[in-house]
């Protein structure tokens, strides 16, 4: 594994990482914005799905608990995420594999899960991160594999834009700038991913939170010589 990259911790500094749950408690509807994640992923039994950026879990238990037969994991760059984490799984006695990465090659091969998704990952990713991120999640789907990204979106009016200058404070505006102007789906597309839609929306103390859909279409080749259909990836 190469050098991990520099990244931005849960809560803007590494001392805070502690206090994450905390303040999403404190600045957010937790319970309404995660259930809307969790009725958007809708996880089914037959189903491999990865979380991108999984914190300190409180997505994995929720999507694990509305579906137990479902084969979850999650990936994150930050060590300290992955101990609080691994210890709330833990007390849960849940089976939900975590793994870290170097924030460059996800340790998955091609096509692997039906789908990822990911929630308050990407306003801390700078646009070429995200190009990046997007497309290592594009070659770990399978094809017609769903992306959800629950994320900080265009400000719905002009009290939604000031109240989101708090989270750019903490996080910092060169890789919050991006997701308040809007333009969350045309990095999605950039990195190959068809049928975007921004599926909700909810104005919440501290910005207007939206909820990025897509899939990774499937290109179909004519084989002539096996005279057969196939997939290209
Ligand atoms: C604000 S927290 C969100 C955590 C969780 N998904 C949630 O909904 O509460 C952002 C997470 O993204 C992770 N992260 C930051 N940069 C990343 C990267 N390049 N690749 C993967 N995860 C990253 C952080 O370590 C942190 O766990």
């Amino acid at each position: 594994m190469q050098k991990t990259q520099t990244y931005i911790p849960a809560l803007g500094y590494d001392f805070l990482t502690a206090y994450y749950d905390l303040a999403i408690k404190l600045t957010m509807p937790e319970k309404k914005f995660r259930r809307l994640l969790v009725d958007i992923i809708k996880p089914n039994s037959n189903e491999k799905i990865l979380e991108f950026g999984f914190g300190t879990a409180q997505n994995l238990l929720l999507v694990k608990k509305e579906c137990t037969d479902v084969d979850l994991q999650g990936v994150d760059i930050d060590p300290k995420v992955k101990e609080i984490a691994a210890y709330k799984i833990k007390k849960n006695n849940l089976p939900i594999p975590l793994d870290l990465y170097d924030g460059v090659t996800l340790p998955y091969g091609n096509n692997q899960f039906d789908k990822v998704y990911s929630c308050l990952v990407f306003h801390q990713l700078d646009a070429e991160t995200k190009i990046k991120c997007l497309k290592e999640l594009f070659r770990v789907l399978k094809p017609n594999g769903k992306l959800i990204i629950a994320d900080w979106g265009e400000a719905a009016n002009i009290l939604m834009r000031l109240t989101f200058g708090l989270v750019q404070i903490l996080d910092g505006f060169k890789t919050t700038n991006d997701n308040v102007r809007g333009l969350m789906p045309n990095f999605i597309e950039r990195a190959g991913f068809d049928n975007v839609f921004i599926a909700n929306s909810i104005n919440t103390a501290i910005g207007t939170f939206s909820y990025f859909t897509a899939r990774k279409n499937e290109i179909i080749k004519v084989d002539f010589q096996k005279n057969r259909w196939h997939s290209a990836s």
